[in-house]
């Protein structure tokens, strides 16, 4: 073999290196299917956005500049994702500094992924400015009217990109593989304050004219922005609220903890790299619970109840300011090393600032939750490692990538002890600052860092189960929390008519407690019994959108009519998949429930954002 090498000229033998390794290299880099961008050959460091929010016509005009770094010198095009974008000219810069208009062609639209945009470039091209407007369709903008607001008096504008929606206002690499710092300049109405993800002043002068800086570098889908009749107030010196001025007092208040998690997730994890953490309260209209936009979380009113009780949603949000954000999905078929991990850390955020009952009773509801979609779920669908089989990523949405990722981390933090889990996770993040990492990438670091480190407590195999098989393993942990078994023990007797009602201890509960009852209640329950609850505790009409959700869900489900009307208002306010798309598609099972919904969505769809538009015109096949 050697005699044989050296026959072959040297500058061949190179050239055939070469040609494998760059060909080895960019199939492997590859991997998300969910962009058309040509990521192996050229990359986006940097974008500045030029734009101006015109609400007369909902649409975002002006460029975008892209600066380049091209990881094939031979390469001369770049591939960015567009959707319902019309693009107007390019211009690319050289290395001398010189602007040029460079050809492109935008090709068909595609459902999923929206139009490939392709641009011919010179050699040595340093940045591209594509001058582009956005359309009333972006499926990541949801323009409201005044009448849609709190206010009543002036518009809003927010942005949702995950999981493949940036590409609807930003011609850019929409992957979680490549990451930007940003800068940008907008202009609107004089009386707005624009806020995005990025370095917020509150003081800033309102004039319609705001510049924003990102200095840490993020994939499009955490890069957003919100435009409205915004007022600020700070809760501790790096957080505040962001809201419509009817709702900001009750935030504050709601979410004034926001420090002490931050301090207490330091402690676990490693130092807060973002500089300041505020939120953004959005109208009801937002179609999650929360979004972890870096340096402003995105979050629905619906979670403040004014009692604290749903402020797991804070926790979660800034745990993806380390999972997520730091360290992050490389593609959305590995969306559970983003959202299993923070939903472990949150946990361990409320159980440090709410104590362990709390952050238990939090877990054992998830996991029923979990249970049961588990059983309605396509069997493809519940592994961690799913296969997305080019749907969009949006459609195959669950608890599972939350729940049983969780579930996963807890198990390992039973095996080892949480010494030795929480020195593994800290390292994970700190080794994987501001990077991508995927599911084999990820099974190889814990391999190597914890279940070969300390070897003979959890198999390879049993890892493989996780992540790669289906449903739950037998070995799942069970998280108990004594407080539902009380409950579990009055309500059957209650049930048996073996206690009076007013044996029912409910006066200590808490939100868990409530929501766990209400879940657990028999389908065969009869409605005076369901009328007697109602009378005494008014579920029908709580300040809860959690309890107000379960309670509707089971009247539905057993036949308790009075709720409809307060029913009515909930679906024609609230706008949040979570808490409206179960009751749909419950309502969606029986002929009178159809009509009833059906008339309902006629009325209350021009007020939902495109995501739950999606999911509900599919179940009632609109
Ligand atoms: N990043 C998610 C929201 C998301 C996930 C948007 C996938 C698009 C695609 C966010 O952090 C989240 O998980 N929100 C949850 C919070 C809950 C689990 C506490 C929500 O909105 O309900
Ligand atoms: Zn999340």
């Amino acid at each position: 073999m050697k005699s044989f090498i050296r026959l072959i000229p040297l500058t061949i033998l190179s050239l055939f290196f070469l040609i494998s390794t760059t060909i080895a290299a960019n199939s492997s880099k590859l991997t998300d299917v969910y962009t058309y961008a040509n990521y192996d050959q050229v990359v986006t460091t940097h974008l500045y956005l030029d734009l101006n929010i015109d609400f007369g016509s909902m649409s975002l005009a002006g460029f975008a500049e892209l600066s380049l770094k091209w990881l094939d010198t031979n390469s001369t095009e770049v591939v960015l994702d567009t959707r319902d974008l019309v693009i107007n000219k390019i211009l690319a810069q050289n290395s001398a500094g010189q602007w040029q208009q460079v050809s492109f062609n935008l090709a068909e639209h595609d459902d999923v992924l929206g139009a490939k945009l392709t641009i011919k470039t010179l050699p040595n091209t340093d940045k591209l400015r594509i001058y582009y407007h956005s359309t009333p369709q972006a499926s990541g903008l949801q323009w409201l009217s005044p009448e849609q607001t709190a206010g009543k008096e002036k518009p809003f504008l927010f942005s949702q990109n995950q999981a493949i929606h940036a590409r609807s206002w930003i011609p850019i690499q929409d992957t979680p593989s490549v990451r930007v710092t940003y800068t940008a300049r907008i202009i609107t109405n004089k009386d707005l304050l624009v806020v995005m993800s990025a370095n917020n002043e509150p003081n800033t002068e309102r004039d319609g004219d705001y510049f924003f800086s990102m200095p840490q570098a993020v994939p499009a889908y955490l890069i957003a922005i919100a435009v409205g009749d915004l007022h600020f107030k700070a809760m501790s010196h790096q957080t505040g609220v962001y809201a419509e001025k009817y709702i900001l007092d009750a935030a504050v208040a709601e979410f004034d903890d926001s420090q002490a998690m931050i301090d207490t997730a330091e402690k676990m994890y490693g130092k807060y790299r973002w500089g300041r953490y505020d939120l953004l309260i959005l109208p009801p209209s937002f179609p999650f619970g929360g979004m972890e936009n870096p340096r402003l979380s995105f979050i629905t009113p619906t979670v403040i109840a004014g009692d604290k009780s749903l402020v797991n949603l804070i926790a979660h949000e800034l745990a993806h300011s380390w999972s997520g954000n730091l360290v992050t999905n490389e593609t959305w078929r590995d969306l559970w090393l983003n959202e299993g991990f923070t939903s472990y850390v949150e946990n361990r955020i409320m159980e440090a600032v709410f104590g362990k009952d709390r952050a238990i009773m939090e877990q054992a509801l998830d996991v029923q939750g979990l249970t049961t979609e588990i059983i309605e779920l396509a069997p493809g669908d519940t592994q961690l490692y799913i296969d997305l089989k080019g749907r969009d990523p949006d459609h195959a949405f669950s608890s599972v990538p939350y729940t049983k990722g969780q579930l996963f981390l807890i198990y390992l933090e039973n095996k080892f002890g949480r010494e030795r889990f929480d020195a593994f996770v800290l390292d994970y993040f700190d080794h994987h600052v501001f990077k991508s990492i995927g599911t084999t990438k990820f099974l190889k670091y814990l391999k190597a860092n914890l279940t070969h480190k300390y070897p003979n407590i959890v198999s390879d195999e049993v890892l493989h189960e996780w992540i790669y098989k289906q449903g739950l393993p037998r070995y799942v942990p069970k998280p108990i929390s004594t407080a539902f078994s009380t409950i579990d023990n009055e309500t059957l007797a209650w049930l048996n008519d073996e206690t009076k009602f007013s044996q029912l201890l409910t006066s200590d509960w808490t939100l868990h407690e409530w929501l766990y009852f209400i879940n657990n209640l028999p389908l065969n329950i009869n409605i005076d019994k369901m009328t007697i609850l109602d009378n005494k505790f008014d579920l029908t009409h709580s300040k809860n959108a959690e309890i107000t959700h379960a309670w509707y869900l089971l009247s539905i489900r057993v036949g308790y009519d009075a709720i409809y009307p307060a029913m009515f208002k909930y679906l024609m306010t609230i706008g949040r998949r979570k808490l409206i798309v179960p009751l749909y598609k419950e309502l969606a099972d029986t002929k009178e429930g159809k009509a009833w919904a059906l008339n309902v969505y006629i009325k209350a769809r021009l007020g939902y954002h495109s995501l739950a538009r999606g999911t509900i015109d599919a179940i009632l096949n609109k």
